[in-house]
């Protein structure tokens, strides 16, 4: 490649990911003067307004009063749930072990729907107001790239140069509304989860303060009784609550209302990002969390320890996969076979106990568990021959304890061999002397 950046001076049309935030607002403004484009805007709902679902009739009025040609607000949330959530349940999907890929599943589907847009509107560059420094412009990045090689991607905080006090400048001196709250975090939100960063999170030495979280209470005041809930699976799937069944996405709302009440899901890592950066991150994933823990929990009880070893690779892998913004390779495709494969027989119910910031698995149950009370139990009943053991462990241990020995005898070999040295030594000392 021999040119890093955007190859033309002029484009006739761009289409901006629109959030309505300060960033993309001044984009707009910023991309009509560089580029003298006509701008279209594309805002995904994946759920990101939770409280207030008028806020995309918002964006879409400021996108016009900024002189947008035309907008689209497009309901992704039930695609959301199902192409990209439920695959990232199944694949038990905690980055680093904690982060469950909340923002990172909603970027390949965000820039799929702005393909879609553009090549039905003939514009031939996408613009997003990722910076670069994080993941997010790679998930879009390489997804674009993957499904659209010719469509151009501009990054206009990349070009730009302007921090965040030009930014507001730039914003009066162009009449763009400046929302006074949530300035001091950069926030991403969907169904799945909310992220935050900036500001005070940048110090991990600090704790992250309380109003870096927005959506779950304190866990130290949230409610003093304990809820159970029951969630029901079927191949891996959540299919129902508490005996009821559900649609994906009333799921995913519903369980995110208990688990934010009973303050489960904060969640603050230090995170490795794909370009190599350490970053401090907060999260609010109570649906998440639930979720991956039941799930978890379910298909441990319905596979082999070998399936269970190797599942938990193969979910590393994936996971690592799509954080890293690589959902178009297509080793996900070869993981995701192996995960549908295992994720067939992970159908039952899982009860979980929610108090105070924790929610943990009380019981399971399955057709397919492969415990068998008559072999596991204490009482005498049990059918497990114990004298098995003794043909058993001396070979099961048999090249350990092999192993083990040699090493002993090697050592206290050598330990002669330096005894040896030491006396020769001293023996020649007093020679000499
Ligand atoms: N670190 C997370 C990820 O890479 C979240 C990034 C979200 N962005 C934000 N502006 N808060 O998936």
């Amino acid at each position: 490649m021999n040119q890093l950046g955007p190859k033309k001076d002029v484009y006739d049309k761009i289409l901006l990911m629109y959030s309505g935030g300060l960033d993309t607002s001044c984009m707009i403004k910023w991309l009509q003067e560089k580029y003298k484009s006509k701008i279209y805007t594309f805002t995904a709902d994946i759920g990101q307004e939770f409280a207030d679902p008028s806020r995309f009739e918002e964006i879409e009025e400021k996108a016009y009063d900024l002189g947008v040609i035309k907008h689209y607000t497009v309901d992704l949330k039930e695609e959301f749930v199902k192409e990209y959530i439920f695959p990232t349940i199944k694949a038990n999907g905690l980055y680093q072990g904690v982060y469950p890929l909340s923002t990172a599943v909603g970027r390949p589907l965000i820039a799929i729907e702005a393909i879609k847009i553009a090549k039905r509107e003939k514009i031939e560059a996408i613009a997003h107001g990722c910076t670069g420094k994080g993941n997010d412009q790679i998930r879009f990045n390489v997804t674009i790239r993957a499904y659209a090689p010719n469509i151009e991607i501009l990054q206009p905080l990349i070009e730009w140069n302007m921090g965040r006090d030009e930014e507001i400048k730039y914003a009066s001196f162009y009449g763009i509304p400046i929302k006074k709250q949530n300035q001091k975090y950069s926030i991403d939100e969907n169904l799945f989860g909310r992220s935050a960063e900036c500001d005070t999170l940048e110090h991990p030495e600090i704790e992250p303060p309380e109003d870096s979280y927005d959506w779950t209470s304190t866990p130290e005041y949230s409610p003093d009784t304990v809820e159970y809930i029951q969630i029901h699976f079927e191949k891996g799937v959540p299919v129902g609550l508490n005996n009821e069944k559900i649609n994906s996405v009333d799921l995913i709302r519903k369980l995110h209302n208990i688990g934010c009440k009973h303050g489960i899901g904060r969640i603050n890592h230090m995170e490795d990002r794909a370009i190599g950066l350490k970053s401090r991150e907060v999260y609010e994933v109570p649906a998440a969390l639930i979720l991956i823990k039941a799930h978890k929990d379910l298909e441990k009880y319905v596979c082999t320890k070998h399936e269970n070893s190797f599942k938990a690779m193969v979910d590393q892998r994936w996971t690592e996969l799509v954080y890293e913004g690589l959902w178009v390779d297509p080793l996900k495709d070869a993981l995701d076979a192996f995960i549908n494969i295992m994720n067939e027989k992970v159908t039952g119910k899982v009860k979980m106990k929610l108090y105070k910031g924790s929610a943990n698995v009380v019981s399971r149950e399955s057709p397919y568990g492969l415990y068998d009370i008559n072999l596991a139990t204490y009482d005498t009943s049990s059918t497990f021959n114990q004298k098995f053991s003794y043909g058993f462990i001396p070979l099961w241990g048999l090249q350990s304890q092999i192993g083990f020995q040699v090493k002993n005898t090697i050592k206290k070999l050598e330990g002669e061999k330096l005894n040896k040295k030491i006396e020769i030594i001293e023996y020649e000392k007093i020679r000499n002397q």
